[in-house]
């Protein structure tokens, strides 16, 4: 073969263009970020909660819906997925066996992102509409904005952030609107705590400040305390409260949160309830644990009714009246004799008693109410059924505005409580970048 000139051009502008990058990486040698920061926003259609990272080369700005117990990180591949970073996993290799694949392929109608052989696959799943699919174990580069915890600073890449690439698109089913895929948070290890920490060498923890405000920004922040809001509240490991974070031994991986709720009280009244339900079994049955992808509580149908009616006990106390019930929710009240409070709806705090009685995540009336109109608010707790896998699920709306940090080095839990009280709320971290 004759070298022609134009590609010994080409080969000078590609030897250029490398010691051009090269002497970048060099100039910036020792920024090591302490933490990374994403934002986090309320779709208002589906109430699932949405981050955006920069992924691809060029970079393109990804829409991704927030679980909480999720793997790792899937992107739908089959539209506009194009980067001249992107990589598949080669069987066998430590990114196929960091994402725990087993299995290894060939793809007849690639190569392209999603499709190419002798690479490694992952199972993903769309909890959503419950439906699971295989997709491509891959690699190419994410970059988020760091943050000193005040504001966010300097972008920062992972050149090779491990993902799920999957080609079937029918999987953003029921998703919100303009995502393509969804980002996991879970305890294993290319979910996006373990890879940002292992990337930038910060402990394994995160802390989500989730918004309920469809228009303001959330935060989560990947990497150590402390955080702060406007007008400069700080929340530190300092002024959380730590409950033990726990794993149900069925599940395969062990990458969901579950906490040990001993028992619930309202108004300070312990409520009576079956307590071995408030347990997870040897067959992985019961248990609490904290969820992103619903948007309200769900309880299992005995515990449902005896929080519903000692709820109803306790607000008929202070003169707010029952009225019918608004689908889903079984508990309505005229907003008459309901006062209002820096934390909310002035009803029955609700407490979660975890390890000890002094360990105690109370529920105000803003994360506990909801208006359904201006005269009507209900308590925003919906039944599961009377044999659901889990007894108590804690979702989204309940999350709201409360700090919680998963250290998964330590497996604990750390919560604040409403935000509210202490005079800020999760959309007041300042994004303005210092950088
Ligand atoms: C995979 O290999 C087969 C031959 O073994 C080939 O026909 C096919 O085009 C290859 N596919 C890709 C995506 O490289
Ligand atoms: C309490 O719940 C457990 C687990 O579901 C069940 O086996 C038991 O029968 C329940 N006890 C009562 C008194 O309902
Ligand atoms: C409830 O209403 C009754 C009658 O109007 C009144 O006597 C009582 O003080 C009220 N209780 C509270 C807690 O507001
Ligand atoms: C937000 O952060 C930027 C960058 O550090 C800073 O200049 C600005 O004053 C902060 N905003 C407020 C309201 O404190």
């Amino acid at each position: 073969m004759q070298f022609h000139p134009t590609m010994a051009h080409s080969f000078q502008t590609t030897l250029l263009s490398f010691l051009f990058l090269f002497s970048i990486t060099q100039a910036q040698p020792s920024f090591r970020p302490k933490a990374l920061v994403v934002p986090v926003i309320k779709d208002a259609s589906t109430l699932q909660y949405v981050t955006t990272v920069n992924q691809r080369t060029p970079l393109v700005s990804t829409n991704l819906v927030i679980h909480l117990g999720g793997r790792f990180l899937w992107v739908d591949c089959d539209k506009n997925y194009v980067s001249s970073t992107f990589r598949p996993a080669r069987c066998r290799t430590s990114q196929c066996s960091l994402a725990g694949s087993t299995s290894c392929g060939d793809c007849f109608d690639g190569p392209r992102p999603g499709c190419n052989n002798n690479t490694c696959g992952v199972s993903i799943l769309n909890p959503v509409i419950n439906t699971a699919t295989g997709g491509e174990v891959s690699e190419d580069v994410v970059s988020v904005q760091s943050t000193d915890g005040s504001s966010a600073g300097r972008v920062v890449t992972v050149p090779r952030f491990i993902f799920s690439c999957i080609l079937t698109s029918s999987m953003l089913q029921n998703l919100a609107s303009g995502v393509t895929g969804m980002a996991g948070l879970g305890r294993s290890r290319i979910a996006l705590p373990s890879q940002f920490a292992s990337a930038f060498s910060f402990n394994r923890k995160f802390a989500m400040c989730l918004s309920g405000s469809t228009s303001s920004n959330g935060v989560i922040i990947f990497g150590n305390d402390p955080y702060r809001f406007l007008p400069n509240i700080i929340v530190s490991d300092q002024t959380l409260t730590y409950t033990p974070l726990l794993v149900n031994p069925v599940d395969d991986p062990l990458v969901e949160y579950f906490i040990g709720v001993k028992s619930i009280k309202i108004n300070s009244n312990i409520v009576a309830l079956n307590t071995s339900l408030l347990s997870i079994n040897s067959k992985g049955k019961g248990g609490t644990k904290i969820s992103t992808l619903n948007p309200y509580t769900v309880l299992e149908t005995s515990i449902h009714k005896a929080v519903t009616e000692a709820f109803i006990k306790e607000s008929a106390a202070r003169n707010i009246t029952r009225v019918a019930s608004v689908a889903p929710f079984g508990a309505c009240f005229s907003s008459n004799n309901v006062g209002s409070t820096r934390v909310g709806p002035a009803v029955p705090y609700i407490e979660l008693v975890l390890q000890s009685e002094s360990v105690v995540w109370t529920i105000t009336g803003s994360n506990s109410m909801v208006y359904v109109n201006d005269n009507v608010l209900c308590l925003e707790v919906v039944d599961g059924g009377s044999n659901p896998r889990t007894s108590i699920v804690i979702g989204g709306h309940q999350l709201e505005d409360n700090l919680l940090q998963f250290d998964l080095a330590t497996s604990r839990l750390g919560f604040s409580s409403s935000l509210l009280g202490r005079q800020t709320r999760c959309a007041n971290f300042n994004f303005t970048s210092t950088a």
